[in-house]
């Protein structure tokens, strides 16, 4: 079934082969929401009206005009404006002359066009075969602008992305002080708000909250997304569910607003707080695009939607099913000990065990040799490597092993002979106080000129190593946000944030145009910017500076709400762990990292042989799981006293492969435990752990966690003492029964 559009009347009918999206256009050409959710083939204008609520008074005193009926406060507007009888907060606000405009819209037209509308130099859906967008627009004949809101659908995800372009008409400067990617009126429900909030090295913690007739605000002014709160949110009532995410890596708002008629209306979009746009004559500006998923069957089908949404449409086609490499990241191995003879001793043992790729972290440029220094001057530092890096990547390509180096191009240290030739690339005000994150300032990057030299460093190591991977990481926020290359181009400092994230696009763009093979892993002190935006570039991204395996299973089980295993990069690492102090048993830690993107972050020359052939076995065996971590799905199992668990689905539903981790030992355990996988197939036969149980019994009974030990069957268990973990594989038959 492919995409369409039905007018009927005034209702305009947007669907594919699972959902339905519906508006409704109202006398003062404003839309209306009427529906979002399972495809519908509805074709009657009485059938649609039904779907509307029910006719009343309006309610609220105000009427759009003298002697009209229209009331906007009680409505579900499609993109609503605060200041026209509408008294929540609207989607659009704009000003001209420091006069506020207030919208008078014409509608104008729809127009169909294939594809997915491809935004320049901006991360958004790809273009897709079967994708269709729908362009509405309206034109203020008073305020002299056009709007257009752009709906694409892909033929089957039950996924709709919004995104708004304002152009002004007129002479004078028009000032969008916000324009939100979307809104998105929830129907009837007893909502309740899902979101990832955190902190470094606590990323992804799933919060729950009531909405009712309140203002609620999930949001960045970090500069990134950040790690306190994630753009994806979801809203749950009973099985239904429709969540939000953005392709974007800025700050960003997602504001839930219950009022008084009951109505939940959803905005998500840039940060108005710290957002502004003067578009002179003729100037257009596009918003980041959003993206909402519905589903009728829970959170977890909805988390879904999502990864494979993300996987699907987001991650770039080079790297969307390819395999990715296991890297041994020097980090937690060395910290910013390293030189070249002791990399060397690394890499021996990394490539004995079968690393595919050999990553020097932090550490190996400028004269850095702790984190308050050498940030912009990205060249070898030549006590480390004293042949220069490119003869010490020749000796890693040469152990056939690929390459990779860490930067962290958006920062400088005082201390680098960039920063002295390029004092006015700082971002801070022209006078007066600054802080500092890590002793270290952030560059201009609204600036393409900051842009640019970055670059030229980064291609010149690129070329001279021969670089296989990159690790980009950001670890400071931004403050006093103050571009003097903005001043200089007497544009407004409230163009800064978002401009700064476009100069950060433009780099990764270039590095993909230029070298389409260089695979580059976002971070942020871990997933301080793990969002939609970065993955467009970065397939993958460092999930959290967090590696203890039991604080990962609440991270990944938390960002698999949102993105797919393909994009959480997860290393093993040494005990005690260096966050936590924590001592988990090497099998949790490899069981664990391998539902997602395996590195390793240990000094391999401090392991016992037996737990280096442990390594060894564990890459050789993720090698083959891969594509299942590639193309499946992560199902979160319910938390369970004691013990957690995870599946990983395969997209064609044949492979399945569940992780269960006890957690603390406990005698209070029953003989009976199981967990319910999805899908299974009631018809056909699956092999599990070498029997062959049939569909129909796996479905009613589930499938039995590994035995545990209840103080009794110490030698049979499976699970005993605590962090301790187990992996069930499950394939269906060839032919069914
Ligand atoms: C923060 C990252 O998250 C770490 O993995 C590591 O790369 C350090 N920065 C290096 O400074």
């Amino acid at each position: 079934m492919s995409v369409e559009i039905k007018q009927l009347g005034s209702f305009y009918h947007l669907r594919n082969a699972s959902v339905s999206y519906i508006m409704r256009r109202l006398e003062n050409d404003m839309f209306e929401h009427v529906y979002f959710g399972r495809r519908l083939s509805v074709e009657t204008i009485e059938d649609l009206e039904y779907l509307c609520p029910a006719p009343s008074k309006p309610s609220g005193a105000v009427k759009y005009t003298k002697n009209g009926t229209l009331a906007l406060s009680d409505k579900a507007l499609e993109y609503p404006v605060f200041g026209t009888g509408d008294f929540k907060t609207g989607a659009m606000r704009l000003e001209r002359n420091g006069v506020p405009v207030y919208p008078d819209l014409q509608f104008e037209t729809v127009t169909e066009a294939q594809g997915t509308c491809p935004m320049a130099h901006f991360p958004c859906v790809r273009d897709e075969e079967g994708a269709k967008t729908f362009l509405f627009s309206w034109v203020d004949p008073i305020g002299q602008y056009r709007v257009e809101h752009a709906y694409t659908l892909f033929e089957h995800d039950p996924v709709i992305t919004r995104k708004v372009r304002i152009e002004n008409l007129a002479a004078d400067d028009l000032t969008v002080s916000s324009l939100m990617s979307s809104a998105l009126a929830l129907p009837d429900g007893n909502w309740e708000l899902v979101y990832l909030s955190g902190n470094w090295a606590r990323e992804f913690d799933v919060k729950t909250m009531k909405v009712d007739h309140a203002d609620i605000v999930i949001d960045s002014k970090y500069g990134s997304s950040s790690h306190k709160h994630n753009p994806f949110t979801a809203f749950v009532s009973g099985n239904e569910v429709y969540t939000t995410n953005l392709i974007y890596s800025g700050n960003f708002m997602n504001r839930a607003q219950g009022d008084e008629f009951g109505n939940l209306r959803l905005l998500c979009g840039l940060n108005p707080e710290t957002f502004a746009w003067v578009l002179k004559a003729g100037e257009s500006f596009e918003t980041p695009q959003a993206y909402h998923a519905y589903s009728s069957a829970g959170l977890q089908e909805a988390a879904r939607v999502n990864q494979r949404f993300v996987q699907d449409h987001i991650v770039s086609p080079i790297w969307r099913n390819r395999s990715r490499p296991v890297v041994l990241n020097s980090w937690e191995a060395m910290y910013f000990d390293l030189n070249e003879k002791n990399l060397l001793r690394l890499a021996e043992e990394a490539r004995a065990i079968g690393v595919d790729c050999f990553v020097v972290d932090d550490g190996w440029f400028g004269h850095r040799d702790n984190d308050r220094s050498s940030l912009g001057d990205w060249h070898a530092d030549r006590k480390k490597f004293p042949d220069g890096l490119g003869a010490f990547a020749r000796k890693i390509h040469d152990a056939g092993m690929q390459f990779g180096l860490w930067f962290e191009p958006e920062m400088v240290n005082e201390d680098a002979a960039f920063y002295s030739a390029h004092p006015a690339f700082v971002v801070r005000p022209p006078q007066g106080r600054y802080s500092y994150g890590r002793g270290q300032l952030v560059l201009d990057f609204a600036n393409p000129a900051c842009v640019e030299a970055v670059y030229a460093q980064m291609k010149a190591i690129i070329e001279q190593t021969k670089l296989d991977y990159i690790k980009w990481d950001m670890n400071r926020d931004v403050t006093e946000a103050y571009s003097p290359y903005l001043a200089s181009q007497g544009r407004s400092q409230k163009e800064f944030y978002h401009r700064y994230i476009q100069g950060v696009y433009a780099l990764h763009e270039k590095i993909a145009n230029d070298f389409p093979h260089v695979l580059v892993e976002g971070c942020a002190s871990g997933g301080g910017r793990f969002d939609a935006g970065i993955l467009y570039y970065a397939p993958q991204i460092w999930t959290s500076d967090n590696t203890d395996a039991f604080a990962r299973l609440d991270i990944q089980a938390g960002c698999a709400l949102a993105y797919p295993m393909a994009c959480m990069s997860n290393h093993i690492s040494a005990v005690p762990n260096h966050q936590t102090f924590r001592k988990t048993g090497l099998t949790m830690r490899e069981h664990v990292a391998v539902f997602g993107i395996l590195g390793l972050e240990l000094d391999l020359c401090q392991c016992a042989p037996k737990e280096k052939e442990q390594l060894k076995t564990a890459i050789a065996k993720y090698e083959a799981m891969q594509p299942l971590i590639l193309n499946g799905t992560l199902y979160v199992h319910p938390k369970h006293e004691g013990w957690r668990a995870w599946t990983a689905i395969a997209r064609n539903e044949t492979t399945y492969l569940t992780g269960f981790y006890s957690t603390v030992a406990d005698l209070r355990v029953s003989r009976n435990e199981r967990v319910r996988v999805p899908d299974v197939d009631a018809n056909a036969k699956y092999t599990i752990e070498g029997c062959s149980i049939d569909g129909a019994v796996l479905k009613a009974g589930g499938l039995r966690v590994p035995l545990r030990f209840n103080g009794a069957n110490g030698e049979m268990a499976v699970l005993k003492g605590d962090f301790c973990s187990a992996l069930t594989w499950m394939e269906k038959g060839e032919d069914g029964r």
